[in-house]
């Protein structure tokens, strides 16, 4: 069976350890890792805007010696002009990995069926587990061991990123608080998944509506934006419901005094995080958004290296 990084939990606590040590040395030595050497070609395709994504992955992958392939989705017509299977069929005869940006989880699920070659979320609407790698590794360089602490998710807590840091956070051992609005909190099945990893790692998961309780002795804050990709139709009604969910200077005044705060980006200066506080000296957003290209590189190499490992023993 072919491995695949579809969802957070696709990795165990023991897997994400190694995952995130690996990426933590390929950050040391960018080179040392020639995984995609030949060159091999990673597939690469987004059907929602992407900056972090598309650069993090193509400088990756070239770091690794291999051959970032776009494919444009809306040429390509996934779904529509082919049938997700087929297009998986084809694109796993030409490359080695494939990474999709998409609407939904079970598109990527049915890529990942079919395609013969590990398949990575590079964000659909239910994870964005390749953001919860880079999070971890920049937790981990500032504090250390990441199990026992502390994190405090303000905002949307029902997005991609509400849900993996539920996920994720579970497997790392993490106290993930989620504080959101009644109607946008995250639907119980990943909470209760959370709660079920936890039993393993000492994890613990709590939704609650107060941003204040959530961030109080918090190690860390989180935030994303109050309209991710696909519900710009709702914002309006968005931008009110979430109008007491910023993450101003005061409400950090609560989190832990070393406490760090993190934004998967873009972000939107004055609606979910203030600028004193993004700019200031507790953010660590650009550390994210480079540690992106570290952690992506480890989950490739990693799942390379499970396959090749596989291939050498009859199952
Ligand atoms: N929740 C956001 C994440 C952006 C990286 C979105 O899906 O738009």
């Amino acid at each position: 069976m072919t491995r695949h990084f579809l969802r957070d939990d696709d990795l165990g606590p023991a897997e994400q350890r190694e995952v995130l040590s690996l990426a933590a040395s390929l950050k040391q030595a960018p080179y040392d890792s020639q995984s995609l050497a030949g060159p091999r070609t990673v597939a690469t395709i987004y059907d929602k805007p992407t900056l972090r994504t598309q650069a993090s992955f193509a400088a990756g992958i070239a770091e690794l010696g291999g051959n970032p392939m776009m494919v444009d989705g809306s040429l390509a017509g996934i779904g529509k002009r082919e049938s997700v299977a087929d297009v998986a069929r084809v694109l796993g005869r030409q490359a080695s990995v494939i990474v999709w940006r998409t609407y939904a989880q079970a598109a990527l699920d049915e890529m990942a069926e079919h395609a013969g070659v590990p398949v990575i979320n590079a964000l659909t609407d239910e994870f964005h587990p390749c953001q919860l790698l880079a999070d971890l590794l920049t937790i981990r360089e500032r504090k250390g061991e990441l199990a026992g602490l502390t994190v405090a998710f303000i905002g949307d807590g029902a997005c991609n990123m509400g849900n993996s840091w539920l996920l994720a956070g579970a497997t790392a051992g993490l106290h993930v608080r989620i504080a959101a609005p009644e109607g946008h909190q995250p639907e119980e099945q990943y909470v209760v998944r959370a709660r079920e990893i936890g039993e393993q790692t000492g994890a613990t998961a709590e939704v609650m509506t107060d941003p204040k309780e959530a961030v109080g002795g918090a190690d860390v804050v989180v935030t994303d934006t109050w309209v991710s990709m696909g519900k710009e139709e709702e914002s309006a009604d968005r931008l009110a419901a979430f109008a007491d969910y910023t993450v101003t200077v005061d409400l950090m005044s609560h989190a832990a005094p070393d406490a760090i705060v993190m934004h998967c980006l873009p972000a939107y200066r004055g609606k979910e995080i203030d600028s004193e506080v993004l700019d200031g000296p507790q953010s660590v957003v650009w550390d994210e958004a480079e540690n992106r290209r570290h952690a992506q590189k480890a989950i490739i190499t990693w799942l390379l290296r499970d396959a090749a490992e596989r291939a050498e023993v009859p199952q």
